[in-house]
Order: structure tokens, then sequence, then C-alpha cells
């Protein structure tokens, strides 16, 4: 009977998993982290449109996406003040300790975002795909220092 019950519990966690992100989110109670968790979401949105466009052959407004991510990045705000490392959130410590090294982590996929949205707006998809891979390097460089897994 335990093992029944044990295995409709992972059947249950299997099927809701997809919405724990939002889960936690919920639980969060500290502004800073719930606002650039979603804000990461809506520029992880956008890159997801322009995939569909540069790599799968989908339609689509390819200066519309990356306008959305430029302006999404323009209204993180301070995303990472102080307390802001204690709660649901995926931040390693070390953002606080080497701040200067993560802001130019920040600075680097911001100025990407700018070429991204040239390149986009010019309509060249060759430039944009470039673009966009520069980009997708500048959110891992920093995820791979400064993300919890
Ligand atoms: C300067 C560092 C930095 C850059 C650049 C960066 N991220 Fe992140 N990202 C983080 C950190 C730190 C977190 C964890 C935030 C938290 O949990 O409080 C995160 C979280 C996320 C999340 C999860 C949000 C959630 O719901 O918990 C997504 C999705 C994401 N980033 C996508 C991206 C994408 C896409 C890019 C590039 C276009 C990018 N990030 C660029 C540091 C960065």
């Amino acid at each position: 009977m335990k093992k029944i019950i044990f295995a409709t519990c992972a059947a249950i966690v299997a099927f809701v998993g997809i919405t724990l992100t939002t889960d936690a989110q919920a639980a969060e109670k500290n502004p800073a982290i719930v606002h650039r968790q979603g804000t990461y979401e809506v520029v992880a949105g956008h890159m997801g449109s322009l995939k569909a466009i540069l790599f799968l052959g989908g339609e689509g407004d390819m200066a519309y996406h990356a306008e959305a991510i430029k302006a999404a990045w323009e209204h993180m705000g301070k995303a990472y003040p102080a307390g802001s490392d204690v709660g649901e959130t995926r931040a390693k410590p070390e953002i606080w300790q080497n701040m200067p090294d993560f802001q130019e982590k920040g600075k680097a996929a911001y100025g990407a975002t700018v070429e991204l949205v040239t390149a986009a707006q010019s309509g060249d998809k060759g430039a944009t795909t470039e673009a966009f891979k520069k980009l997708g390097g500048a959110c891992k460089a920093c995820h791979k220092e400064y993300r919890k897994k």
C-alpha cells in the first residue's frame, strides 16, 4: 500500500513539476526576487520566440522580440539589493561578493542585446542569428558563475 501511495505521489509531482517555478515565486515575498525572476522569464520568452524564427523556420517579427528584450533589461531596476540573497532564489552569494564583475556580465548581455536589436531591425537573418548566439553566450557566462543549478 505504501508503495502505491508513493508511486501516486511521484506521478503527481511529475505532473505538477512544470508549474513549480511559478509556485516558488508565489511563495516568495521579496519583491526584488520576484521582480527579477519575472523579468528574466520575459527575456527568456522572447529568446524562445526568436529561436523559432531563426532556427525553426517560424514566422514572426524579429525586431519586436529583440526590442522587447532590450526593454526588459531597461526595466530590471535595482535587481540585486542587499537582502535579496535570501529566499526562493537561485542567485549565488558570489554576486554580492563580486558585484563589479557581476555588473560587467550584465553590461555584456545588454551590449549584445543592442547589437541584436540593430541586426533584427535590418531584417538580416544571418546577422540576427550571430547576434542571438552572442547574447545566448552572455546569458550562459553569467549563469555559469552566478546562478545556482
Ligand atoms: C548578469 C548575470 C545574468 C545575465 C547576463 C543573465 N542572467 Fe538569467 N539569471 C541570473 C541569475 C543570478 C538568476 C537567478 C535569479 C533568482 O533566482 O533570484 C537568473 C535567472 C534566470 C531565469 C529563471 C527565472 C525564474 O523564474 O526563476 C531565466 C529564465 C533566465 N535567467 C534567463 C536568462 C536569459 C535568457 C538571459 C540572456 C538573454 C539571462 N538570463 C541573462 C543572472 C543572469
